[in-house]
């Protein structure tokens, strides 16, 4: 009877408890407001380029590759289950490391940190004023780096080895956007010097006409 008393009293407070997180729930529905996380942030987007984003990349651009040579086509690939787990791993990695990137408050670099070795290249205040005015286009590409990288989970599991050198490509690309746009907005390529001569010579025959 003793047992049954605590069973019966434990059976009520869990359905008390759970009538409190279902009316937690629904006031948290009804006002809408978002749910306070604390996010930390002590590492840097710097950070997480050097050591998680670039590294997870390379160890996917690294792992496939087709070499032509005059006499074969030498296909290079995972060769056992462990090395094409681990392609899956870094691709995975990179999918959900560009989650990272949108966490709010996360600074650029550390104190005293640079991020230009280049002239065109934005310091840290650049590219966080550049992502703050810019939040929208910013998590564009975010997420575009979540959509390549899971399409080359996705390929991994079938083992498409020509899909994956794709969609290498594919990953190459949305990293070089997001970097023009936020990282070098100013970089200007500079037109090769054989198509401005030609074009030099067309403008002058025109005049010569
Ligand atoms: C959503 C935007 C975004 C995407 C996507 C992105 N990057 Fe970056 N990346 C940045 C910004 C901004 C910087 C400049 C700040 C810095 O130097 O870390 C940067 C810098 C870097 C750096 C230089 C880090 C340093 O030493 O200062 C490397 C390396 C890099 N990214 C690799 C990559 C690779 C590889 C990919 C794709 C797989 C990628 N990034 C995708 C925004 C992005």
């Amino acid at each position: 009877m003793k047992l049954l008393n605590w069973r019966l009293t434990g059976l009520l407070g869990l359905m008390a408890g759970s009538a409190l997180l279902f009316l937690t729930a629904c006031q948290q529905g009804a006002n809408s407001q978002p749910v306070a996380v604390a996010f930390q942030t002590e590492t840097s987007l710097q950070d997480i380029m050097r050591f998680i984003i670039d590294t997870n990349a390379d160890e996917v651009w690294n792992a496939f590759s087709t070499v032509v040579t005059a006499e074969e086509e030498i296909e290079k690939s995972p060769q056992s289950d462990e090395e094409w787990a681990a392609v899956r791993r870094s691709a995975l990695t990179l999918a959900e490391a560009s989650n990272l990137l949108l966490i709010p408050g996360r600074k650029i670099a550390h104190a005293g940190e640079s991020t230009s070795s280049h002239p065109v290249e934005l310091e840290p205040e650049g590219i966080a004023r550049e992502i703050s005015q810019n939040r929208a286009a910013f998590q564009a590409y975010a997420n575009a780096l979540h959509e390549a990288s899971l399409e080359i989970v996705a390929a991994v599991d079938k083992r498409d080895h020509e899909a994956i050198l794709r969609l290498g490509g594919k990953l190459d690309h949305v990293c070089e956007s997001c970097h023009a746009r936020f990282w070098y907005p100013g970089e200007r390529i500079p037109e090769f010097p054989r198509l401005k001569a030609i074009e030099h010579q067309a403008l002058k025959q025109q005049g010569g006409q």
